[in-house]
């Protein structure tokens, strides 16, 4: 079986605001490497995000903190070459934003000219607005990030839901109308109840993307080895597997390993 065909168009930053103007969903997935996001955007995705969640799927780390802008620069540049039809986000790692606006444009703009990617996302309300705006004027797209910010596992203490509560629930929809008047053409909304993401994307004219915030977003983004059926052991509540390709990948490997040991593979055929 070959990869589907797409003559879809290109889709950028106004596309996802037509997308949410006229109520479509946008669909989004994390990609880290050439072969899977290939399949991806052939597939008809709508946005492909090289999250820093490389760190944990592709690396095997405990959190996305160990990351670094070089190691990110080659996942997005793998991922950038494959892509035709998706909007490419990139996510900026821990520490390359945080410490001074200079030093956030630097690597935003290294980001930018080394990789192809189409915008970058980083985390944080009105913290990151002097960031943000720094590198909308720089002509970067942003998509913000906001809810369960994993960069600030060690300040949550975890990676539960968050503004549950009246006074965070504020927060994050003034941190949200923020980051939408700064000019994010889209908001991450991670982890947060259903209603303050319905909420927000009611506020905002930024497109908003949930991963478990509920159905009242303008998309949603998964993990693709989680949504895929690929990570063992990792099954919050709003994760559903669309396949079960970990469970494809060991019975091809078993079968390969048996096929190698009967002597039945290399046949005649397939030899020289
Ligand atoms: O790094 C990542 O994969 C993300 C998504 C989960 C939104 O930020």
């Amino acid at each position: 079986m070959g990869y589907l065909s797409t003559d879809k168009k290109k889709i950028t930053t106004k596309t996802f605001a037509e997308m949410k103007q006229a109520g479509e969903k946008v669909t989004m997935l994390t990609a880290y490497d050439f072969t899977t996001a290939g399949i991806i955007d052939a597939a008809g995705i709508d946005s492909i995000l090289i999250g820093d969640s490389a760190s944990n799927v592709m690396a095997g780390n405990a959190d996305t903190l160990p990351i670094t802008v070089d190691q990110m620069i080659y996942h997005a540049r793998s991922v950038a070459r494959a892509v035709n039809h998706a909007m490419v986000v990139c996510d900026m790692p821990f520490g390359s934003y945080q410490i001074s606006r200079e030093e956030a444009l630097r690597n935003a703009c290294r980001m930018m000219k080394e990789t192809g990617v189409d915008a970058l996302k980083l985390e944080g309300g009105v913290e990151m607005i002097d960031t943000i705006k720094a590198l909308i004027d720089a002509g970067i797209p942003v998509h913000g990030h906001l809810g369960l910010t994993p960069q600030s596992v060690n300040k949550f203490g975890g990676y539960g839901i968050r503004a549950k509560e009246e006074a965070e629930a504020e927060k994050l929809i003034s941190d949200a109308i923020a980051l939408d008047k700064a000019g994010c053409f889209a908001i991450v909304l991670e982890k947060v109840p259903a209603k303050i993401a319905a909420e927000v994307t009611r506020q905002v004219k930024a497109v908003t993307i949930g991963i478990g915030a509920g159905n009242g977003c303008d998309g949603q983004v998964l993990v693709y080895a989680d949504a895929m059926g690929m990570t063992q052991g990792f099954k919050p509540k709003f994760l559903r597997h669309f396949a079960q390709v970990g469970a494809e990948i060991t019975k091809g490997v078993q079968a390969y390993v048996d096929a190698v040991k009967t002597g039945d593979y290399p046949n005649i055929e397939e030899s020289y």
